[in-house]
């Protein structure tokens, strides 16, 4: 027996937390990517990216500018596109569409958010869905929710790794997602729910219509937390021995000579000792994201053979 002296309320724990680092699992999948990047060279084929950038949010340029340094050290092409906050739908519509036929790109990825006078799903639509290497085009979602998925969006996709690698038991268990965001709430969902290997949960997704989240985190194997909201996950809110995935990566502004801190949608401290393990922020899926995208481009190199 432990006390968890952080909590308001000093709370006695009996549980060792594990942390579950997301630098083991993406070097170990970054490892076996670049060998197929190595055989895929012999046949004269770079698998090769293009990133769009619209506007100058900050996080997004961080992304981007991440996603770009990844690919080129494990000897794949990607190309960034900024376009400015003023550029119009057409403009966008026009660059895709030139995207699409361009062999020297296997994937176009649109960073998100777009700046809100664009239609989102107009634009996401405009994508091949064979380059779709985000897996956001309906067809591509389509097919992840009929069981046979041919690009699985990347974070979730990152999140099942990782339950694979730190063998955190899924089937029969009570998944409880927190968010419904089309870029992981409902992927997540859709993966979760399947007979796959890793999968066969009973899911349930809470969102800001749902009236009381504890009432359901209370009861979960696994938690997925994926709202945006920092430190919305605390530790009265949790089941001892409980799973959590903490996908939130949230900018805090502090008086650090950055001005912010990255901080999950979990407030760690306070689940130390009550849940069987976690994900950290950063360090947890974040590094997973961009090795998946990494996988999709060089599969859909791959498709094009
Ligand atoms: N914005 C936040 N996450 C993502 C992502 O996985 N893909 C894209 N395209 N934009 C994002």
């Amino acid at each position: 027996m432990k006390w968890n002296q952080r909590n308001s309320d000093l709370l006695m724990v009996s549980v060792e937390t594990q942390i579950l680092k997301g630098k083991p699992v993406a070097d170990a999948i970054k490892a076996k990517l670049s060998h197929e990047v190595e055989v895929l060279a012999t046949q004269n084929i770079i698998p090769g990216l293009a990133a769009i950038l619209v506007g100058d949010d900050p996080a997004s340029q961080v992304y981007v500018r991440s996603k770009q340094k990844v690919f080129e050290k494990i000897n794949c092409y990607s190309e960034t596109f900024r376009l400015s906050a003023e550029t119009t739908e057409a403009k966008l519509l026009e660059l895709i569409s030139s995207l699409n036929v361009n062999p020297k790109f296997h994937g176009i990825l649109l960073q998100l958010p777009l700046p809100s006078y664009i239609d989102s799903q107009k634009v996401l639509l405009a994508i091949s869905p064979e380059k779709d290497v985000d897996g956001f085009h309906p067809i591509n979602v389509g097919y992840l929710l009929s069981g046979e998925p041919h690009f699985i969006p990347c974070t979730p996709n990152g999140v099942m790794k990782i339950l694979k690698h730190y063998d955190i038991p899924v089937s029969g268990k009570h998944t409880v997602i927190v968010g419904r965001s089309n870029i992981v709430g409902k992927p997540m969902f859709a993966l979760l729910v399947q007979k796959f290997e890793k999968g066969n949960a009973t899911v349930t997704i809470c969102h800001t219509g749902t009236p009381d989240i504890k009432v359901h985190t209370k009861q979960a194997d696994i938690i997925i937390a994926a709202a945006g909201i920092p430190n919305l996950i605390t530790g009265d809110m949790i089941s001892e021995g409980v799973d959590i995935i903490d996908v939130g990566i949230n900018r805090v502004n502090d008086d650090s000579e950055r001005g912010y801190h990255l901080t999950g949608d979990v407030n760690f401290d306070s689940v130390l000792g009550i849940a069987n393990s976690i994900t950290p922020v950063p360090g947890g899926v974040g590094p997973m994201t961009i090795t998946m995208l990494l996988s999709n481009t060089i599969q859909s190199a791959k498709n094009f053979i």
